[in-house]
């Protein structure tokens, strides 16, 4: 059996370039305390906190299952990478994990990825591992429920997720699509979300592919100011009939493959929705640099 091509990744560059932190793959017993991470930092978010944990404070545990449960199977997917920062002193793998990023390779089928080094031949035994833990979360969500969730809303993403599959197409089919990321709140603003940022984008780079996310309200400017220099793209909640419709946020960023450069989506339906994003400065923006373009 050929090495992982997890193993093979090296992740030097970007500990030199982040003495106050340090960034490695995250081993499978990181996940409960990335989990933990996640529960604290989305707390408020008008997502994941507010809408899906109606009763995080009666349950504040319970919301850490929600989050552990979206990683424990796409672990064991080899298209998948899961990052953790943490402080020299308390990283004994059980210290604190105190910033957490979950990408993906976002490819047209499974063959792209494993022709890129980020998936296993069709014969090789570690494919079980997945459908295995598969299996085993939904028995434990059965045994277990998530109480701090809304019954309705719980799997609300889940529910939108084939709206804005016409977004990853063309240019933007294969991107490295950053899935979660999350700061411990004691510990934001000293670059540890930059750094799990940057993992993807240099990746992207590396690979000629793009690289995408979708942003939490409020958190817009802080992907631009890491790169993601196109967008918005779409809105989570865009579509006819879409669960997301109402909710805030949700913006779709991309930094294009080297040397592509893609209309810029016009101003529509697809923009309706509540949040900080300054709409009225994009528009402007994008006029001026049409204007630019035509002069
Ligand atoms: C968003 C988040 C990951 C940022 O992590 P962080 O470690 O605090 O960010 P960094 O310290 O690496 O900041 C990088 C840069 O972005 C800026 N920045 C950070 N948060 C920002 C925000 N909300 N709005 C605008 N800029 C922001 C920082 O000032 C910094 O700029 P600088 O390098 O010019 O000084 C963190 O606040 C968090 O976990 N929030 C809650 C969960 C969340 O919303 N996750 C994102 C979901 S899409």
């Amino acid at each position: 059996m050929s090495p992982s091509p997890r193993a093979r990744r090296s992740l030097s560059p970007l500990l030199e370039s982040q003495p106050t932190c340090k960034l490695r793959r995250a081993g499978f017993s990181d996940l409960s305390n990335a989990a933990r991470t996640c529960s604290l930092a989305f707390d408020d978010d008008v997502l994941f906190g507010r809408l899906i944990h109606p009763y995080r404070k009666s349950y504040p545990r319970d919301v850490d299952k929600y989050w552990y449960r979206r990683f424990v199977v796409d672990f064991w997917d080899w298209s998948h990478v899961f990052l953790v920062t943490t402080e020299p002193a308390v990283d004994k793998r059980g210290g604190i994990v105190t910033g957490f990023a979950h990408w993906s390779r976002i490819a047209p089928g499974w063959r792209e990825n494993y022709r890129a080094g980020w998936g296993l031949a069709w014969w090789d035994p570690r494919r079980l591992l997945e459908p295995i833990f598969r299996l085993l979360t939904r028995i434990s969500t059965f045994l277990s429920p998530n109480r701090a969730a809304s019954k309705e809303d719980e799997l609300i993403i889940e529910r939108s997720y084939d709206y804005l599959d016409h977004i990853w197409t063309g240019d933007r089919s294969e991107s490295w699509y950053l899935e979660c990321l999350a700061v411990h709140p004691d510990h934001q603003k000293k670059g540890h979300g930059r750094a799990l940022v940057e993992w993807g984008l240099e990746q992207a780079r590396k690979e000629g592919i793009a690289c995408s996310v979708i942003a939490a309200d409020g958190k817009e400017r802080f992907y631009q100011a890491c790169g993601f220099d196109v967008g918005p793209v779409g809105r989570a909640g865009e579509g006819e009939g879409n669960p997301l419709r109402e909710v805030a946020g949700g913006l779709v960023f991309f930094k294009e493959k080297q040397g592509v450069v893609l209309p810029v989506r016009e101003y529509g339906s697809w923009t309706y929705g509540l949040g900080v994003f300054d709409w009225d400065n994009w528009q402007n923006k994008v006029g001026r640099k049409s204007a630019e373009e035509h002069t």
